[in-house]
């Protein structure tokens, strides 16, 4: 039986080139594990995560689908169960831009070692994109996804390259001025929106927060022209 995901994770899995060895890091359910290998996105997963009672939830689902040949569950801290160069591709879903972050951060041997990381952090990616460029990693690909009404950012990464960051690249994402990627107008739209809120939200009680607030509603107009023109 196919197993059915959400849209955020299949715009995640759909960065993933085709590839030898997948590890779903922190795979909790094990949804994502399952749809690659079900869509022949990897020939091998390695799901892990740091909680046991979420990884038992991995291994049931793969124990469900007569999967265990090619899903092998590990518990740990993100990477650090991993073999320098044991993986052709990391995914890195459903968690914080920090802890993301300091996933890579904990494991810069291996992950270095990656071909392709894919990265979806559920709050801002700015800091995340701040932390790939401090430590080496080049951003290849940028996505944007709604679901459940709520806008979720994808980043494919790999160790070289790095670019350095302006602030619009780092908050919205790096396909400013560069590509109109789908989904980035209506992003930055909503991200104005969220701005907007937060300046009512402040009012006149604190004039630096609101000029900071201006400010980056000014810089985020200014992407959206350029997009709106492309
Ligand atoms: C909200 S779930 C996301 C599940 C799935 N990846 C998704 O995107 O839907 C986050 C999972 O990450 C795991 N996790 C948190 N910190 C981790 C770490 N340092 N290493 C591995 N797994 C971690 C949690 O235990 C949890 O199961």
């Amino acid at each position: 039986m196919a197993i059915s995901i959400n849209d955020r994770l299949t715009k995640a899995i759909s960065f993933i080139d085709n590839c030898g060895t997948l590890a779903d890091i922190g795979s909790d359910h094990g949804y994502s594990s399952i749809y690659a290998i079900q869509k022949g996105i990897a020939k091998k997963v390695i799901a892990t995560d740091i909680s046991k009672p979420s990884l038992a939830k991995t291994e049931k689902l793969v124990n469900e689908y007569d999967l265990s040949q090619c899903i092998e569950c590990r518990a740990g801290d993100g990477m650090k169960v991993l073999a320098t160069g044991e993986v052709d591709a990391a995914l890195i879903a459903g968690m914080g831009a920090e802890l993301i972050a300091q996933i890579i951060r904990d494991s810069h041997q291996i992950a270095s070692a990656i071909p392709q990381l894919i990265l979806q952090p559920m709050n801002s990616a700015q800091p995340l994109r701040r932390a790939l460029s401090e430590m080496g990693y080049g951003i290849t690909h940028e996505g944007i996804v709604v679901d459940n009404d709520k806008f979720y950012q994808i980043i494919k990464c790999s160790y070289g390259n790095p670019k350095p960051l302006s602030d619009d690249e780092a908050e919205l994402g790096t396909f400013v001025y560069n590509e109109r990627i789908p989904l980035c107008k209506e992003y930055v739209e909503h991200i104005i929106r969220k701005q907007e809120k937060i300046m009512e939200y402040v009012g006149n009680n604190d004039a630096d927060k609101l000029r900071e607030t201006a400010g980056k509603i000014e810089r985020y107009r200014r992407v959206l022209e350029w997009i709106n023109a492309q």
